[in-house]
């Protein structure tokens, strides 16, 4: 039989099967957490940081990412104070700097309140959340992506240089990809502080629905399980 926790989350009180994530626990119970990196159907990886959450305990508060975070019986989690409002749009920003073509990148950060990108582009086209490289190893069972390098040279590539040959040509890898799964025709260059005309209606949308799901290109090519307003 299917055991349950009950935590709290924001003014919520929610129940979550045991073992799932707080992520998981607050997405089904319509409590909206920026994400990125998280996909329901492989582990995760907490490679962008865009879920992080307060966790208090004794009076006491720890930032962590909500998708590596297993959901426990009497939890007190804040997804949404000023203190992580700030730390996420900051990690949002990064992130735009980083790849600023991709849509999907450009919706989250604009739901976390980015307008403008304080950062130099890099323009890496990558912002190593891992999704191509999960896909390949967990779901396709290929093998053939890795990350390879250290530090500002850490790029994904065909692990160890041979293993072109292993990959299945299974396609998720781009499908799941969110700079092709979604990229932005916008004129969005190095140099431009400024997200893109096409994101507009993301700009308008959060002013005037701050805190509300508005079904962006994120939730629709990122399998969001959100589907409804609150
Ligand atoms: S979604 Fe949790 S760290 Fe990326």
């Amino acid at each position: 039989m299917q055991q349950y926790v009950t935590l709290k989350i924001d003014d919520a009180r929610v129940q979550a099967i045991k073992g799932a994530s707080v992520l998981d626990a607050a997405m089904a119970s319509g409590i909206c957490i920026p994400h990125l990196c998280y996909v329901p159907v492989l582990k995760d990886s907490g490679a962008c940081r865009l879920c992080i959450v307060e966790v208090v305990n004794d009076g006491r508060t720890k930032i962590t990412a909500s998708c590596t975070l297993n959901a426990e019986d009497g939890m007190v989690i804040r997804s949404n104070t000023e203190r992580i409002r700030k730390l996420r749009k900051n990690i949002a920003e990064l992130l735009v700097a980083q790849a600023p073509n991709s849509r999907a990148v450009q919706d989250i950060a604009v739901r976390c309140g980015v307008k403008e990108v304080r950062y130099p582009f890099r323009n890496d086209n990558c912002i190593q959340c891992g999704r191509c490289v999960r896909y390949c190893t967990e779901y396709s069972k290929a093998n053939a992506l890795g990350f390879v390098g250290r530090g500002k040279n850490r790029h994904v590539e065909f692990a160890l240089g041979f293993r072109r040959d292993f990959c299945k040509k299974c396609g998720f890898c781009t499908e799941y990809c969110p700079m092709s799964v979604t990229p932005c025709g916008g004129a969005m260059k190095a140099g431009e502080g400024r997200l893109c005309a096409n994101c507009e209606s993301q700009i308008a949308m959060a002013d005037k629905f701050s805190g509300v799901c508005v079904r962006c290109e994120l939730g629709r090519g990122f399998g969001c399980v959100r589907q409804t307003y609150v």
